[in-house]
């Protein structure tokens, strides 16, 4: 079963090949309590698992990686500067951000950044003085707070699709950003390119971001870099980074497993995807029915019928699938004896708030026990962790993240 797990997770992986994209802001909380979101109510008709995660016990960890001080405990601050323009996707970075962030006991904020939009197409790729702007503003936000900030190159679409022709132009941006921040403390990073996919495989990723590393290396001799596996920063595609023997650059992974679950109706996600009311663990009280398009895929009806019908230890949806994908994390740190990140994970509004807070939890705890520093994805758009307005977390997040 646990082979059925990988199995499963390789094939999502091929089928999920699309472009991403936030969907519309959710609506937040309704009420206020003491620094966190009152849980909304659930509708009556609302799934609901059958069974405890605390059912299952986690293996044993066989290999931790080595910490990263500062870059422990994060939230990504999306939707804003990854954006065409900051606010089209609903999130302006504010002060707030990151006094919240802060008062959460967080260290850390990752900021994904859309360079691609705001340089000029030719060399030398000059960045736009307004863009530099907000972003200088954010790194002193961070700074002002005692908090690290990785600066995350983040939606650069052009260069999945078309890595050649764009590859000079990621050099260039990243000879900007090195020039820039060369003197700003160890306490911000840099995160070469976010999730390669496409056409970004590893054969032409590992080239561009041994340029990129080069070209920052001129100027910041120690600077933390961060560097993506492809297939959207996979666990299973870590092997396949070539990296420099720099104990300042480490490989940086995403989990997003089971995505059948976190992803569940995501209108940026293909039809197969649409299958709702999907809890976490598996088994349901009820079985789901696949959408139609779903039905017609072998892996995605294998996965139904794995969580409608398995008991919780061998279930598609269960903790184990988690702790697979942990163990081949654990490879990785073996094999490269380099220290790892998790700069993303979350469960979308989509799911209800139990499910989200108990997969979060098992996500965060396995990635704390092997040291490795995690990032919730995202103050805003559909995974919202924060109501800024309010001053709020959203309940079942920070449940999963702190409780
Ligand atoms: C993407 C977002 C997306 C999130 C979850 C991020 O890397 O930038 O657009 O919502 O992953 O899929």
């Amino acid at each position: 079963m646990r082979l059925l797990h990988l199995l499963l997770g390789s094939t999502w992986l091929l089928a999920s090949c699309v472009p991403r994209r936030p969907g519309a802001a959710s609506t937040g909380a309704t009420q206020q309590a003491p620094g966190v979101s009152a849980p909304a109510p659930l509708p009556p008709d609302a799934p609901v698992a059958i069974h405890r995660v605390s059912e299952i016990e986690p293996p044993p960890v066989a290999v931790a990686s080595e910490p990263v001080p500062g870059f422990m405990r994060g939230i990504n601050l999306g939707n804003a500067l990854d954006a065409p323009q900051e606010g089209a996707w609903g999130v302006t970075l504010d002060e707030k951000h990151f006094e919240m962030a802060k008062a959460a006991g967080l260290d850390h904020i990752r900021l994904p950044v859309r360079f691609s939009a705001h340089a000029q197409d030719e060399a030398p790729y000059t960045i736009e003085d307004s863009f530099w702007k907000r972003v200088d503003w954010a790194l002193d936000q961070a700074a002002a707070r005692g908090l690290s900030i990785i600066i995350d190159l983040h939606h650069y679409e052009e260069l999945m699709k078309k890595p050649a022709q764009h590859a000079d132009r990621v050099v260039g941006i990243w000879k900007q950003v090195a020039e820039r921040y060369k003197g700003r403390p160890a306490s911000v990073a840099f995160e070469l390119i976010n999730e390669p996919c496409n056409e970004l495989k590893s054969a032409l990723l590992n080239p561009i971001q041994k340029r990129a590393i080069a070209a920052i290396r001129l100027t910041n001799p120690t600077r933390l870099i961060i560097a993506n596996s492809y297939f959207w920063a996979g666990a299973d595609y870590l092997k396949e980074l070539e990296l420099p023997p720099d104990p300042n650059v480490i490989a940086s992974f995403h989990d997003y497993q089971p995505i059948l679950f976190t992803h569940q109706g995501m209108p940026f996600m293909p039809a197969e995807f649409q299958t709702r009311g999907i809890v976490f663990p598996g088994p349901p009280a009820a079985p789901v029915t696949a959408v139609e398009a779903g039905q017609k895929l072998d892996w995605v009806s294998t996965w139904i019928n794995s969580y409608n019908s398995q008991p919780i230890a061998t279930n598609a949806n269960g903790p184990n699938a988690i702790f697979d994908y942990f163990k081949i994390v654990e490879a990785y740190i073996k094999s490269s004896k380099r220290r790892v990140y998790l700069g993303e994970f979350g469960v979308s509004d989509n799911a209800d708030p139990k499910s989200r807070e108990e997969w979060l939890r098992v996500v965060r705890k396995e990635a704390e026990k092997r040291k490795i520093g995690w990032a919730i994805w995202d103050d805003g758009g559909k995974f919202r962790a924060l109501n800024v307005a309010l001053g709020t977390w959203v309940a079942p997040i920070h449940a999963g993240l702190f409780e």
